[in-house]
């Protein structure tokens, strides 16, 4: 008979934020992940340490996070991401489940291109993508900017924050979508342990 207890999946969540909105965002993508039942890192990359960097390589998902500069993501996400060249090359990362939110100060702000960024970052790492779930919010004469999705992205979480208030001045919506992808992320991840753990036994 299979057990069917596979432990409590790992989630870690990497993210840059120069003033501190996107880093609301994690909290709220963290707590979403910790109700869904997986242990969660939060881990902002500029002060990546080594104990941080063994949180990454032994999580089953890593969940990216960045605020978008200049239409893409920040150069502080991008110098963590160049430094992960050598776990790109071995397969370190290979086959843990990813994700990706991003946060700008315009609605649209140019931002899809920084979640593309992080999605390409986790194909090189052959992760497995997992998308935001949610149709689009805000798009008829009945929906408001309090929807889940208010800015109608499919490949991860986009948010708004507008450039003059403080971190915790984040859009609630927002961080609603966030933590769905936080919980979403910890439905898949905890699938793929137990599938995982399936497979093995049953090969
Ligand atoms: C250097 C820089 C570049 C930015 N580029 C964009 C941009 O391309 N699109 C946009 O909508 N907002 C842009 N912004 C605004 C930020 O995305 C916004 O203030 C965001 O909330 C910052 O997140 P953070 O506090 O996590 O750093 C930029 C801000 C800075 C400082």
């Amino acid at each position: 008979m299979l057990d069917n207890t596979f432990g409590e999946p790992t989630i870690a969540i990497a993210y840059h934020s120069g003033f501190g909105h996107t880093a609301t965002l994690a909290g709220a993508v963290a707590s979403g992940a910790r109700d869904a039942g997986t242990h969660v890192d939060l881990i902002a990359v500029d002060t990546i340490t080594d104990a941080d960097w063994d949180i990454l390589d032994d999580a089953d998902g890593i969940i990216f996070g960045s605020a978008t500069y200049m239409g893409n993501v920040s150069a502080g996400f991008q110098t963590f991401a160049e430094r992960t060249g050598r776990r790109c090359l071995t397969g370190a990362w290979r086959d843990k489940v990813g994700a990706g939110f991003t946060n700008s100060g315009a609605k649209a702000g140019d931002k899809l291109q920084a979640l593309v960024s992080l999605a390409v970052f986790a194909a090189q790492h052959h992760m497995h993508w997992v998308n935001l779930g949610l149709g689009a919010g805000w798009n008829s004469a009945a929906g408001t900017e309090h929807d889940l999705n208010r800015l109608g992205f499919w490949l991860g979480a986009g948010a708004a924050t507008d450039v003059d208030v403080d971190p915790d001045g984040v859009h609630p919506a927002d961080v609603a979508t966030c933590r769905h992808l936080g919980g979403r992320v910890a439905v898949v991840a905890r699938q793929f342990v137990a599938g995982r753990a399936l497979v093995a036994a049953t090969d």
